[in-house]
This record gives C-alpha cells, sequence and structure tokens, in this order.
C-alpha cells in the first residue's frame, strides 16, 4: 500500500472531511493520529474495525502548548511524523452575516484556529521532520478565498492566509526537504455546509461548476492521500483546487 509505515497526523479528524481524511489514509497503510477538539474515539474505532492502526489525541490547534503535546505524543506513540493534514478550523457552525456585523471576538476566533492553528501545527512537527530527514504538510484551504464568497468575510479572508502560509512555508521547509502543499475544496457536502448554507445557494453553485455538482467528500479523500504519498513527492507549495472547475487557479 502506499502509505505503508508512514505516520500521518490528521488534526479536525472527529467528524466531517477530517474524519474521512483519517479512516482513508489508513487504508491506504498509515498510522494515523486523529486530533481534535472533539472526542476522536469514533474515528479510529473505524479505522481499528478495518485492521489498522490509530491514535485518538486530544487538541486545541490554536494552543501552543496543546499542539506541541500532539507532535510529541505522537512521536512518542510511533517513533516519527511523516505527514501532517492541517485540516481542523472553525467551518461549521459559523453564522453567515455581513461583515460590519462580524464581532472583533468572531473575527479573531476564525483567524486564531484557521491561521495560527495550521501555524502552530506544523511548527510543532516540523523538529521530528527536520530530523528525520523530510516530511509533507498538507494545509486545507478553500476556494471560498478565490471565488469571493459573501457573509463569511472572517473565514474567506482566513483560507487565503493558509494558502499565503501554504507558500511561505514550502520556500522555508524545502531545505529541510519538507514539502508544503494545500488543497482547497470548493462546496462540499458534509454536515458543515448543509447546516450553514441554503440549499438553493447550494444549487445555485452547482450550476456555476464546469462538472455541474458540488464536491462529495469521495472527490477529496483520493487527493489527500496521493498528496500523502511518495507518488507527488515533487508537488511543493502547490494549491490543488478540487472543486469540478469553479474556481481556476
Ligand atoms: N465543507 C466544505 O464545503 C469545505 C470547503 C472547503 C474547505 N473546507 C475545509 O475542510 C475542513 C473540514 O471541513 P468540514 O466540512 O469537515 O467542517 P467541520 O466543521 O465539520 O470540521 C472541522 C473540524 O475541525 C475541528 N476543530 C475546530 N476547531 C478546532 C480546534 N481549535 N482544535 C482542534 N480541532 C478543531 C472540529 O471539531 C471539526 O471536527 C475545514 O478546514 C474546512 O474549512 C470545507
Amino acid at each position: 500500500m502506499r502509505l505503508d509505515g508512514k505516520v500521518v497526523i490528521v488534526t479536525g479528524a472527529a467528524r466531517g472531511l477530517g474524519q474521512r481524511y483519517a479512516v482513508r489514509l489508513a487504508a491506504e497503510g498509515a498510522r494515523v493520529v486523529a486530533a481534535d477538539r472533539l472526542d476522536c474515539a469514533g474515528t479510529v474505532a473505524q479505522i481499528q474495525a478495518a485492521g489498522r492502526e490509530a491514535l485518538a489525541v486530544a487538541v486545541d490547534v490554536a494552543d501552543e502548548a496543546s499542539t506541541a503535546a500532539l507532535a510529541h505524543t505522537t512521536a512518542e506513540r510511533f517513533g516519527r511524523i511523516d505527514v501532517l493534514v492541517n485540516n481542523a478550523a472553525l467551518y461549521g457552525g459559523l453564522e453567515p452575516k455581513p461583515f460590519h456585523q462580524l464581532t472583533v471576538a468572531e473575527w479573531d476566533q476564525v483567524m486564531a484556529v484557521n491561521v495560527r492553528g495550521t501555524w502552530l501545527c506544523t511548527r510543532a512537527v516540523y523538529p521530528y521532520m527536520a530530523r528525520a530527514g523530510g516530511g509533507r504538510i498538507i494545509n486545507i484551504a478553500s476556494t471560498i478565498y478565490m471565488t469571493g464568497v459573501p457573509l463569511l468575510a472572517h473565514y474567506t479572508a482566513s483560507k487565503a492566509a493558509v494558502a499565503g502560509l501554504t507558500y511561505a512555508l514550502a520556500r522555508e521547509l524545502g531545505a529541510a526537504n519538507i514539502s508544503v502543499v494545500a488543497v482547497a475544496p470548493g462546496l462540499t457536502l458534509t454536515e458543515a455546509s448543509t447546516g450553514m448554507i441554503r440549499p438553493r445557494y447550494i444549487e445555485a453553485t452547482a450550476q456555476q461548476t464546469a462538472l455541474r455538482r458540488n464536491v462529495e467528500p469521495d472527490d477529496l479523500e483520493g487527493v489527500v492521500a496521493f498528496l500523502a504519498s511518495d507518488d507527488s513527492r515533487f508537488i511543493c507549495g502547490a494549491v490543488v483546487t478540487v472543486d469540478g472547475g469553479l474556481a481556476f487557479h
């Protein structure tokens, strides 16, 4: 299997897309650390039921000490860290509202989790990857920052920042043989999306894509598995859009 022997951390792995990535990466041979501020027992149970190895770790990605503990626990249990999927974000449960009605607290919270969290998790795993001779960071951005969706200004800006961080860190970490990439999904039919976005808007977005449908979680899992594998070893600094042709990037 193409991820045999690899140790992968997936943040935000308790539900939604993070859970799907964790299960798929394990199915491709990786030993997976499922990390979230929510309980990842369900994710780990799915992986173990398929005969693979996984560990649940509680983490708040916005908290420095918590991210350091995540990297330490992973290395202690599995001896190495090969891949980090920075998937955790404040997305599900956000209340769409005009930019001038967002509170400073709402703005700061989204930035703290989505941007600072991506930076902190990367910073926490970096020494382990560097010591081992390399690694792969997969950030989860969104095509939302390319298309400019209204009523989610803080979230949209945070995903643009994730792309910027991807470019900056690709340059900085490349010398340590750590390649940093991002995946930018289009509107994906997870519970987080359908709970937040009106059906009329979801359908209109589908019609704007070249392939005339929104993203299904299945469309993303294989891309993340490919980016975690050696097959993609010379992709670095890329933001890979997976949106059926919504934003051409
Ligand atoms: N669903 C979409 O349409 C879509 C599109 C583009 C990008 N994305 C991105 O994909 C990722 C997953 O999306 P989803 O639809 O599964 O959303 P989701 O809200 O269901 O999942 C986010 C996960 O992150 C976790 N999380 C939040 N704050 C955290 C923190 N401080 N520390 C640790 N974990 C934390 C949540 O508990 C949750 O499990 C997110 O990065 C999202 O921005 C989603």
